[in-house]
């Protein structure tokens, strides 16, 4: 009887380590944050990141104009997206945020708008292909004005 029974610990033992093991594996996303000024620029413009690695996006709109007439929000885009043409597309498609649902296949993760003292996130898995990753704001004249930044992978 007493040998059944640590024999059954033994197995609860086992499992519990197993679920440790996968919990190591789903790892915390690291979080980016970035701010977007009245200025027009993310205050981060340069990210490195691992293949696949599981990032947080959190931007921050600073500044003291309305949200209607400055807002921001971070899309990044597939390595074969041409940025300035997604940008040009996505100026009129303020019923979807400015990214338009024509290009949807051409964006790896963005937000939603953030107007000023706000904070929107998004929760994404970087590219498993290494390369140079464009991200930029599509809210109308902003990427022109080069609101935009790099998300290497290596
Ligand atoms: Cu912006």
């Amino acid at each position: 009887m007493g040998v059944r029974r640590s024999m059954i610990s033994g197995c609860a033992a086992v499992v519990l380590a197993l679920g440790t093991a996968a919990g190591v594996q789903a790892q915390a996303p690291r979080v980016v944050a970035i701010t977007g000024t009245d200025a027009m620029k993310y205050s981060v413009t340069a990210i490195e990141a691992k293949p696949g690695e599981k990032l947080t996006v959190k931007l921050t709109g600073q500044g003291s104009i309305p949200k209607v007439a400055m807002a921001h929000n971070f899309v990044l885009l597939a390595l074969k997206a041409d940025a300035a043409a997604f940008s040009t597309a996505a100026a009129s498609a303020r019923a979807t945020d400015f990214v338009p649902d024509a290009l949807k296949a051409q964006v790896l993760a963005s937000t939603k708008l953030a107007g000023m003292g706000e904070t929107v996130e998004v929760t994404f898995d970087a590219p498993k292909e290494p390369g140079v990753y464009t991200f930029i704001c599509t809210f109308p004249g902003h990427f022109l004005a080069g609101m935009k930044g790099t998300l290497t992978v290596k």
